[in-house]
Parts: structure tokens; C-alpha cells; sequence
């Protein structure tokens, strides 16, 4: 059998997850990350190629005969890698540019899902800030979401409980510029309320196969309080996702996206993440992200059974069954460990300290704001280290995952982390 070349795009704990599972794959030879991190140095050899460098990565990627390209983040979808690559004649997984507007563009998302029918928050778009503000102010609604349109870091989302928030983010966003170009347009949105749960979904273009359920946790402090991030940490299955509300879930969603893509004339092949907030009146679609999530991805990863690289070869030569895609019974949950700060400023340079004697298998522990210095790991940004395990049950699998924080297997200065991923489920 042929091994392959694979090239990785991104330097998270998602990258790491997803190297992780594919380094087990018997069809896989040499692995590249680019950029990568200090947990990917040790699967492959990190590559000093920034994501937003797309036509070097192209370069790299001819030029060490890379047989796969695997994108993990957002900008290099929505800048065009995908169809940069197909020019060249190089394989790459991912949804090209037309696409990736589903996330780059939250104005044009907003206006899709409402010419499919897909369930959705009621959603408006302002080009002007004091027609936004009008509109807050003559508004039905108490409280809404404030969204700059293009990419803001996942920063640009803003969720108000008063009117006065809601002007005081429109300032921010369209006056200010707090994110820069990403807030010359944006969308405002009633507040849905109730559980949020992530399901991504594989997709080759025609077929699509859910993966399992995951919850992210976005706010920094126990109980949902403080500011919003990356993502604290995430688990998966979710018990109160029943195979009934996946389906429900497949049928209103899922499908309508992809279909409703098709009529548009684009064709989905990547990885189609829905953000869904779980509402008296059902599921409905709070984002779109084009990409796995992080941390979503770590537990997926720990869970999936199926060797990972045939399951995305099928999405790109568009003969995805879902028989391809098995996952283990029982549970997986992944904690962020956090730098001191984090999302505001925080410090990078800290030493990483592990236990001699633990063996990084259940949990493992996924890099993400890591670099390698001789002999030495480094943190060098705001979500250090995913520590993510595996048991029969969610209860074990939190226990699990503490336990070896507790026991500071793994550790660095003032690190923060949340104490409560995957409780409110049990
Ligand atoms: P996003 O960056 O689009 O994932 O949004 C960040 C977070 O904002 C989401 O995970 C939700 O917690 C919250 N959010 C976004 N849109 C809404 C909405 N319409 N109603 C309530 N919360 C929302
Ligand atoms: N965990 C949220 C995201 O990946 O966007």
C-alpha cells in the first residue's frame, strides 16, 4: 500500500486531534503541520508556514509532492485555498471559497437560511450604524446579538441583554472598528434562548454523515459567566441530544444546507459545522462554521473508531457512506487549560511541566498555544493544552479528565481552566 504525504493547516488543539488520529492510519507516511505546535512536533515535522500564507503553502505543497491537504481553520477557507490548491492540481479537503461564505460572511449566511427555510433567529442587516441603531431602538426585542459580518477571530459576536448594550455594540463594531473591515456590515439578532450544542457533519458534495453530538463550553468562567472564547472545553456524545432530535435535526438542517447550496450552484465537500441553539420551538441554526470546531474536534477524534484518512479521500471523490464513519461507545470529554489573562492579554514563555511518569494516552493531552524549545515545551499562546479523555460514561470520562489535572500530571504558572465542562449533561 502507497502511504501518503499529508499536510495539516493550523497549529490548535484541533490540528493536534486530527494529526493524532490520522498518524494511526496505516495509510499515512510522512505528516506535515503548518504551522503545527509543540504536541505536532512529535506526530510529523512542522512546517514555518503561516495560514494566511496560501500561495506558500501551495508552494510547500508541490514541491514536497504532498499527497492530502487537510485544512483545520477558517481564513485559509474563506481566502480561497481550496480552489487555489484544485488549480494547481493539488488534493486538499475543505469547501472552497464560494462555500466558506456560509462562515466568512454572516450577512450572507443570514440571507441563505432564510431563502431555505432552515430554522433560524430572526435577522437583520445594516450597512450603517445609525440605521442599526434605530432599529435597536424601535426593536420588540430586550435582548439581541450584535455580529460583524466578515471575520473577526471569533471575537465579533456580541450578545446584548438591553437595547443599550446592543447601540453600545454597534459603536463598537461599525464605528470604532474594533475588528477592523469585518464590521462595515453586520447582523442583528434576536437572543434565542436554551442549549447549545455543535454538529458537524461530513459532506462529498451529495452525501452527508452527522457526527456525534458535541457541547462546547464558550465562556471562560464556571457556569457560562465571564467572557466568551475559542472554546473551554467540549464533550461528546450529548445525552440529551436524542437519536429522534438528530434526526429532526438532519431533516430541517443538515439536508436543507447542503440542498439548498446545490441550488446555489455550490457544491459542499468538507467538513459543514452547524452551532445550534436547541429552542422551545426546536433546533435552530445560530452560526454556520465551514471547519471542524475546537475543542469539538478532540473528543471527536478520541471517539472515532473509523481510520480517518478513506473517510475524508471519500469526501473528496464524493462516495461518503455512512458505514465509513464508526464511532466508540461511551464518552469523551476535553479540558482547556488556559494561559493566566486568557481571552484578554496573557503572558507566553511559561515553562510546560510534566509528570515523569505519566503516560500520555487516557487522557492525552492535545497542544494548541505550545512551542517546542530544545528539550523544553513552552506556552506561547491563549488555549495552552486540551487534556481529553475517554471512559464508558460521561461521568468517568469528566473524573477522568480532572483527575489528571488535579494530580498536575501536566502544569504550567497560573494556568486557568474551567471546573465544570460536560456537568450540566450528567
Ligand atoms: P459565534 O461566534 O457566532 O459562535 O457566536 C458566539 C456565541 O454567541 C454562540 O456560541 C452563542 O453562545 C452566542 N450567540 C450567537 N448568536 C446567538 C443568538 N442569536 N442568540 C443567543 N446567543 C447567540
Ligand atoms: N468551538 C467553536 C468553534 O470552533 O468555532
Amino acid at each position: 500500500m502507497k502511504q501518503l504525504s499529508v499536510l495539516i493547516i493550523g497549529s490548535g488543539g484541533r490540528e493536534h486531534a486530527l494529526g493524532w488520529k490520522l498518524r494511526s492510519s496505516p495509510r499515512v507516511g510522512k505528516l506535515y503541520f503548518a504551522p503545527g505546535n509543540g504536541g505536532t512536533a512529535k506526530l510529523g515535522e512542522n512546517i514555518d508556514i503561516r495560514v494566511e500564507q496560501i500561495e506558500e503553502l501551495a508552494r510547500f505543497a508541490k514541491k514536497g509532492r504532498i499527497d492530502l491537504t487537510v485544512v483545520g481553520p477558517e481564513a485559509p477557507l474563506v481566502n480561497g485555498i481550496v480552489d487555489l490548491f484544485q488549480k494547481r492540481g493539488l488534493t486538499i479537503f475543505g469547501p472552497n471559497r464560494r462555500a466558506s461564505q456560509l462562515e466568512g460572511s454572516k450577512a450572507w449566511a443570514a440571507n441563505f437560511i432564510k431563502k431555505w427555510n432552515i430554522p433560524h433567529p430572526e435577522s437583520f442587516i445594516f450597512n450603517n450604524a445609525d440605521k442599526a441603531k434605530k432599529f435597536v431602538k424601535e426593536s420588540k426585542w430586550s435582548g439581541m446579538v450584535v455580529k460583524a459580518d466578515a471575520l473577526a477571530q471569533g471575537k465579533g459576536v456580541i450578545v446584548c441583554v438591553s437595547k443599550a448594550e446592543a447601540e453600545y455594540a454597534i459603536d463598537e463594531i461599525m464605528v470604532k472598528k474594533t475588528f477592523g473591515d469585518a464590521g462595515n456590515r453586520i447582523v442583528i439578532q434576536e437572543k434565542l434562548t436554551g442549549e447549545e450544542v455543535s454538529v458537524l457533519a461530513l459532506c462529498d458534495g451529495k452525501n452527508i454523515v452527522p457526527l456525534l453530538p458535541s457541547q462546547d463550553h464558550k465562556r471562560i468562567y464556571d457556569d457560562d459567566k465571564g467572557a466568551n472564547t475559542g472554546g473551554m472545553g467540549a464533550y461528546a456524545p450529548v445525552p440529551f441530544v436524542s437519536p429522534k432530535l438528530q434526526r429532526e435535526i438532519t431533516k430541517t438542517i443538515l439536508k436543507p444546507t447542503i440542498a439548498g447550496l446545490k441550488k446555489e450552484g455550490i457544491e459542499y465537500k468538507g467538513v459543514l459545522y452547524a452551532g445550534l441553539m436547541l429552542t422551545k420551538e426546536g433546533p435552530k441554526v445560530l452560526e454556520y462554521n465551514v471547519r471542524m470546531g475546537d475543542p469539538e474536534t478532540q473528543p471527536l477524534m478520541m471517539l472515532l473508531k473509523s481510520d480517518l484518512l478513506p473517510i475524508i479521500n471519500s469526501c473528496i471523490t464524493g462516495t461518503l457512506k455512512k458505514s465509513q464513519v464508526r464511532f466508540k461507545q461511551g464518552y469523551s470529554v476535553c479540558v482547556v487549560l488556559a494561559a493566566d489573562g486568557y481571552p484578554s492579554s496573557y503572558e507566553k514563555g511559561q515553562e510546560i511541566h510534566a509528570d515523569n511518569n505519566y503516560s500520555n494516552n487516557n487522557p492525552f493531552v492535545f497542544h494548541a498555544g505550545t512551542t517546542q524549545k530544545g528539550n523544553t515545551i513552552l506556552t506561547s499562546g491563549g488555549r495552552v493544552l486540551g487534556v481529553t479523555s475517554y471512559a464508558p460514561t460521561l461521568k468517568n470520562a469528566i473524573k477522568k479528565a480532572y483527575d489528571f489535572i488535579n494530580e498536575k500530571k501536566v502544569s504550567f504558572n497560573n494556568m486557568q481552566y474551567r471546573t465544570d465542562i460536560g456537568k450540566k449533561a450528567l
